[in-house]
């Protein structure tokens, strides 16, 4: 799949929710977990592949050495813990970037797995981030609308350099200055 990189305005849309039932999200999940692997990332939404449903795929669990995709079907966020973070993130849709944002540490995520049931995950670090990341990009937001506006507006200014250098989904900086 291709991956919609900003500024496309479909980045910037507000997903509909999933039929929980739809058999063709299994296929849509394992298209986007292929893809998400292919680009080295940890989190792919579905609009970031064009599709404007309630879902994305991730996998921040690195100490199994194996892949076990996760798929969250309409996720909502029902509880945030802890102490808000600030730290570097990239995203496939804003290729040779990385952007501070700040979000708190912990999350209960409530989702729909692809077998239509409704599930609980207590996520912190880097899990947590990345749902929350995601999260954002079914609301239409994108690392750009989740800055703090210091630095969105340095976000940016690295994004136009970084374009102008041919940066690809998968990278999170381009060496240019
Ligand atoms: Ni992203």
């Amino acid at each position: 799949m291709d991956i919609v990189v900003a500024p496309n305005p479909i980045l910037r849309q507000v997903c509909e929710p999933c039929d929980v039932g739809d058999k063709s999200l299994k296929k849509l999940a394992k298209e986007m977990a292929k893809t998400m692997y292919k680009n080295e990332g940890v989190g792919l939404a579905a609009p970031q592949v064009g599709v404007l449903k309630r879902m994305f795929v991730a996998d921040c669990d690195f100490e199994s050495g194996k892949k076990n995709p996760i798929a969250f079907i309409n996720p909502e966020i029902i509880a945030s813990r802890g102490e808000t973070v600030v730290d570097g993130e990239g995203c496939l849709s804003c290729p040779g970037i990385t952007v501070p944002i700040a979000r708190p540490a912990e999350v209960t995520v409530r989702y729909f797995d692809l077998d239509g049931n409704e599930c609980e995950m207590e996520a912190e670090g880097l899990w947590a981030r990345c749902i929350q990341h995601e999260l954002d990009h079914l609301d239409g937001k994108t690392l750009f609308e989740s800055a703090a506006p210091m630095d969105r507006l340095q976000a940016l200014q690295d994004y136009d350099v970084a374009l102008a250098a041919g940066a690809r989904p998968g990278e999170t900086s381009v060496k240019v200055r």
